[in-house]
């Protein structure tokens, strides 16, 4: 439910906005940004979905208002479907543990998909903004909440623009859990790793001082990237094998994975974003689903593998080769990189 004072502000320039029953707007009027369901939309450019998307999608909003989320996603994609496992699987939201929740914190999602974290992270903090740029998956996630009795989460469609709809220091956590790689990637008026820098840099702005960015995205180095037996697909979606893609990742040209990037360029832009403090993290086996998330020192990777019940890798290739990687070396070949990383005001470190 929107109450008149919020966070959002005008994207690009800040601007308080006023809320009416149509939605937001600036106080000039100039820029309008209406609501549907109860979801505002900021996004810049026309949305690439396709017919089909868009249709599924409506469906899936249909199903749920009237035979409830979970019924909808079985109805829509089948129960035994990899979609509705990712949507509905509690175990992937276990790395709202590592993050300073409480009945205080006011948290930002970015990239909701269909409500996956957003339901278990609302019942941690006192309020959650949800940014998601299918507006589809916004409303869902919207309506999944809502079905559970959440009533400390507003979800918003935006994020195209690689802008954040929300006022400067006014969010303790941000978390963009697998959604980096993407943020820049869907809309061609945006060069890719400009889009993601400007991102973070937007991620740092609306932390308060002393908040927390989580970012968990796809390392391009990954064993799992050089190894996994499928291969993989290109940009057109057509099969490629698996030294091709290699190839293409290293050119960073294989934009089926998103942007990726390695460890050490990733830390760099955090960095020049202004975090500090970085924290990185093993998720294990696999970035996806992890079930448990190691310090990436060499210390701390060594006494995980000899606590004896790390499963190391999730497909055959990774569990053979990812005991023999030494630990100093683990992050920069593990699937993803994960990092719990500060905002400081500048001067303060
Ligand atoms: C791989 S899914 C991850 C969803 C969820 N965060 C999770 O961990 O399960 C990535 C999501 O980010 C959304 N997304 C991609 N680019 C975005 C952007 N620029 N702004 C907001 N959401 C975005 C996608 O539509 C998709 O729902």
């Amino acid at each position: 439910m929107i109450q008149s004072k919020t966070l959002y502000a005008c994207p690009g320039s800040g601007e308080e906005l006023n809320f009416s029953d149509t939605g937001f707007s600036t106080s000039d009027g100039r820029r309008q940004f209406p609501t549907v369901d109860g979801v505002p939309n900021f996004l810049a450019y026309p949305s690439i979905e396709d017919g089909e998307q868009v249709q599924t999608l409506i469906w899936l909003n249909e199903e749920a208002r009237t035979k409830g989320w979970e019924a909808s996603l079985r109805a829509v994609y089948g129960k035994s479907s990899g979609i509705y496992q990712y949507v509905t699987d509690e175990q992937r939201a276990a790395f709202l543990d590592l993050l300073p929740l409480n009945d205080q914190a006011v948290v930002l999602e970015i990239g909701t998909g269909l409500g996956q974290i957003t339901a278990p992270l609302a019942e941690r903090c006192k309020l959650v903004y949800g940014l998601e740029v299918v507006p589809g998956q916004a409303r869902f996630t919207g309506e999944r909440c809502r079905q559970s009795g959440l009533t400390n989460v507003l979800v918003a469609a935006g994020g195209d623009d690689c802008q954040l709809p929300y006022a400067s220091s006014g969010f303790d956590v941000v978390i963009c859990n697998l959604v980096l790689e993407w943020c820049a990637a869907r809309e061609q008026r945006i060069q890719a790793e400009a889009g993601q820098r400007q991102f973070l840099s937007e991620a740092f702005r609306v932390l308060k001082r002393g908040g927390n960015l989580w970012v968990n995205t796809k390392n391009r180095f990954s064993l799992r990237n050089l190894f996994d037996s499928s291969g993989g697909r290109t940009d057109d979606g057509k099969r490629t094998g698996r030294l091709r893609k290699v190839l293409l990742s290293l050119v960073g040209k294989n934009r089926h994975d998103g942007l990726t990037h390695s460890y050490n360029k990733l830390t760099a832009m955090l960095q020049e974003a202004g975090f500090r403090d970085l924290q990185s993290f093993w998720a294990a086996p696999e970035m996806r689903c992890p079930t448990a998330f190691i310090p990436t020192d060499p210390a701390s990777v060594r006494a995980a593998r000899q606590a004896g019940n790390l499963v190391q890798g999730d497909t055959r290739s990774t569990r053979l080769l990812m005991p023999l990687v030494p630990a100093p070396w683990v992050k920069l070949v593990m699937p993803g990189l994960t990092f719990l990383a500060k905002k400081y005001e500048s001067g303060e470190i």
